[in-house]
């Protein structure tokens, strides 16, 4: 029996338009959201499922800074790119909107005008920091300094991303100025705080009390500690130019702080997508039966848990959430994803490398999810999960079906005649498997699920395994078609199945099966329910490889891709070497360097790093060995203009006499660089002085 169909409103984190993004984003947020997004639309339950840019904030405009462009363009250029990476790795928004289009500013200006006409804010002029050579006050992220809570010295005025803790800038110990590194001095302003100590009880009631049982532990814990150290009244505005205008009188210069209006984004994102449809947004975010709930990294809980109830309370017409299944952090090859430091596979770099696999990662980022504890992502482990997972047992499955179907029957599934115990356990086996998926989804335990779905994979292997169709079907037809029919609706279940973790693969699988030239296409429950999934003579497609092998050498290639990216951060970081001895200015007239022309070069034979040149130094025409060739090929280098020290004693370099030295330089990743005018009029023998 089918229940009535329920109302999900189901947010996925709005990204911060600052970088593209990540494995960590997909693990943590968005896979497991579109796998409940997915599977809740299986049930037949109506869902919007949302989400969109988060375009406010300092880190839009520290990047903007940085970049040297606007902040509008900034948020421009990365909506783009982190709205296609979504697109390609099947995350079925039914709104992908922005924190910058007309009907969030619109949607954030009321909300907070409601408030602040109930009265639900407190103004108050207190002291900011604020600094006198940036001329601004010094909101959240451009403010550094050790987080009063954990010690972590990188803390930011809002927020520590060590610990979780959200707290005031004027906690922090030793602050700094992220824009010039000064201590910054205090300043009076004014601002509009949320009390939240007046909503303490409430939200002691609500989630201590009502969601001690639900809630997954490292939330509710988080939120406990919260609540129990007691909660003061927070800023909901910040002098910054950027982000949605204070829309109060007398508040220019200011804006709304971006933590109040993103959440706000949710709501405007389904507004706009309501409108789009036909639809009422209200029900969505007011009906006390609509479910909601908000997927999100560990980073976002206090506010997706305590500030954001707490402004949807104030408010007063808004449901809350049923529950916040926030993740942890997932780690890569031992360290914590950085954006600044590049430590990340990059959502649009790994579909280079791994074209048309975007089932791959969905796979091993949910088999290893960070669900309560950090994680760690390893390309070993991304092989090992696709090569003895996903082709063995997976893929394996289907293809001795698929092949073995065409090859005895032309594809059309035979007609089974008596089942034997064997059969009917294995039928009531797999009708199990909707619920036990279900129940682990309903609880948001994602792996398990999906390892569920790989026992149905294995329920298949070991059918056929102690089948042995490829025996039987010499010396019993009628057997061979029963085993083969069992078979048949074990991969219909899994093309099903599988949808919600493997899109991509289960509409591969579905083609492969031919649902669509099916009466009726079956879903998830009649799995359970139905005896026939793919009645006997339905046509079958041809196969075709579901997933293939990874090799060592593409692993091989991702760790070099992080050795470059971990040895130029090393070089970023390390510290200049100390000055030498002071030389007098006679010293330094003693070294003759000359502008010269490279005119010929060929390797070195039997060496890696040498590279002989001809080279005119304006005085002559010489030869001169250089350790370049791992920078540089022969080609390259001819025609470069070069600074020579011309009267170093020459030398015998692998019995080549080497006159002189070519000056040279290196990048962050080691490449040699040349000393060279950054001018090319500049003539051959010209000196250095
Ligand atoms: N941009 C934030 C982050 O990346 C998340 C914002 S979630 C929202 O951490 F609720 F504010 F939208
Ligand atoms: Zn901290």
């Amino acid at each position: 029996m089918q229940n009535s169909p329920k109302r999900f409103t189901i947010t996925a984190a709005l990204p911060y338009t600052n970088g593209p993004v990540h494995i960590g984003h997909l693990a943590g947020v968005y896979v497991p959201a579109d796998i409940y997004s997915r599977f809740q639309r299986l049930q037949g339950n109506d869902v919007a499922f949302v989400c969109g840019s988060d375009e406010h904030g300092v880190p839009i405009t520290i990047k903007a800074k940085k970049e040297g462009i606007t902040p509008q363009q900034v948020v421009n250029k990365y909506h783009a790119i982190i709205k296609k990476s979504f697109q390609e790795f099947g995350i079925t928004f039914d709104n992908y909107s922005r924190t910058s289009a007309k009907i969030h500013h619109d949607t954030a200006s009321d909300f907070f005008e409601k408030l602040y006409e109930e009265g639900k804010f407190i103004e108050q002029t207190t002291e900011q920091f604020y600094d006198q050579e940036a001329n601004q006050f010094l909101a959240d992220r451009f403010i550094v300094g050790t987080c009063p809570k954990c010690g972590f010295e990188e803390s930011y005025g809002d927020q520590c991303e060590s610990c979780g803790t959200s707290h005031n800038a004027t906690d922090l110990i030793n602050p700094k100025s992220s824009i010039t590194g000064n201590t910054p001095a205090l300043k009076e302003t004014k601002h509009w705080f949320l009390p939240l100590d007046q909503y303490e009880s409430w939200l002691k009631e609500w989630i201590v009390e009502g969601h001690k049982k639900d809630w997954k532990s490292n939330v509710y814990g988080q939120c406990k500690s919260w609540i129990d150290d007691g909660l003061r009244p927070r800023a909901v505005t910040r002098d910054l130019d950027w982000g949605i205008p204070v829309p109060v009188e007398g508040a220019d210069g200011k804006v709304l702080y971006v933590w109040f209006d993103a959440p706000i984004g949710y709501i405007s994102a389904t507004k706009e997508w309501a409108e789009k449809e036909g639809k009422d947004w209200e029900p969505y975010w007011k009906n006390e039966d609509t479910k909601m709930l908000h997927f999100i990294g560990k980073d976002n809980i206090v506010f997706h848990c305590i500030i954001f109830p707490s402004m949807l309370k104030a408010e007063g017409s808004y449901i809350l959430p049923e529950n916040v299944p926030a993740n942890e952090f997932l780690n890569l090859e031992g360290n914590k994803i950085s954006t600044s430091k590049n430590w990340a596979v990059w959502l649009h770099e790994y579909l280079e490398d791994f074209p048309n696999q975007q089932d791959v990662l969905r796979y091993v980022l949910t088999a290893n999810a960070p669900e309560t504890k950090d994680n760690d992502f390893t390309w070993a482990d991304f092989q090992a999960r696709n090569n003895n997972e996903l082709v063995a047992v997976f893929g394996n499955f289907i293809n001795r079906v698929v092949v073995l179907t065409n090859k005895y029957y032309n594809g059309i599934v035979p007609k089974p005649t008596d089942l034997s115990e064997v059969d009917i356990k294995t039928l009531s086996e797999l009708k199990a498997y909707p619920k036990v998926i279900e129940s682990s989804l309903e609880r948001y335990r994602f792996r398990e699920a999906q390892a569920e779905l790989m026992n149905v994979a294995r329920l298949g292997n070991k059918y056929l395994a102690d089948e042995e169709p490829w025996k039987k079907v010499k010396t019993d037809e009628e057997r061979t078609k029963t085993i083969m029919y069992i078979s048949l609706q074990i991969a219909a279940a899994l093309a099903i199945l599988s949808e919600p973790f493997l899109p991509f693969t289960s509409t591969k699988l579905k083609n492969m099966l031919c649902f669509s030239e099916l009466d009726s296409e079956s879903t998830w429950n009649d799995i359970s329910n139905k005896d026939v999934l793919i009645p006997p003579a339905h046509q079958i497609g041809k196969g075709d490889l579901l997933f293939s092998k990874i090799e060592d050498g593409q692993v091989q290639q991702q760790l070099d891709k992080l050795e470059a990216t971990k040895k130029s951060n090393e070089m970023m970081n390390a510290s200049p070497e100390p000055q030498k001895d002071t030389i007098q200015f006679d010293d330094f007239t003693k070294l003759d360097m000359r502008i010269g022309t490279i005119l010929e070069a060929e390797k070195m034979a039997k060496t890696k790093k040498l590279l002989i040149l001809k080279v005119d130094t304006g005085i002559d025409i010489r030869t001169i060995v250089s350790g370049i060739a791992e920078s540089f090929s022969p080609e390259e280098v001819v025609g470069k203009k070069v600074t020579v020290l011309v009267n170093l004693a020459p030398r015998a370099l692998r019995g080549v006499d080497s006159e002189g030295m070519i000056l040279m330089t290196e990048t962050p990743d080691g490449k040699l660089v040349f000393l060279n005018p950054d001018d090319e009029k500049v003539s051959n023998g010209v000196s250095i002085s």
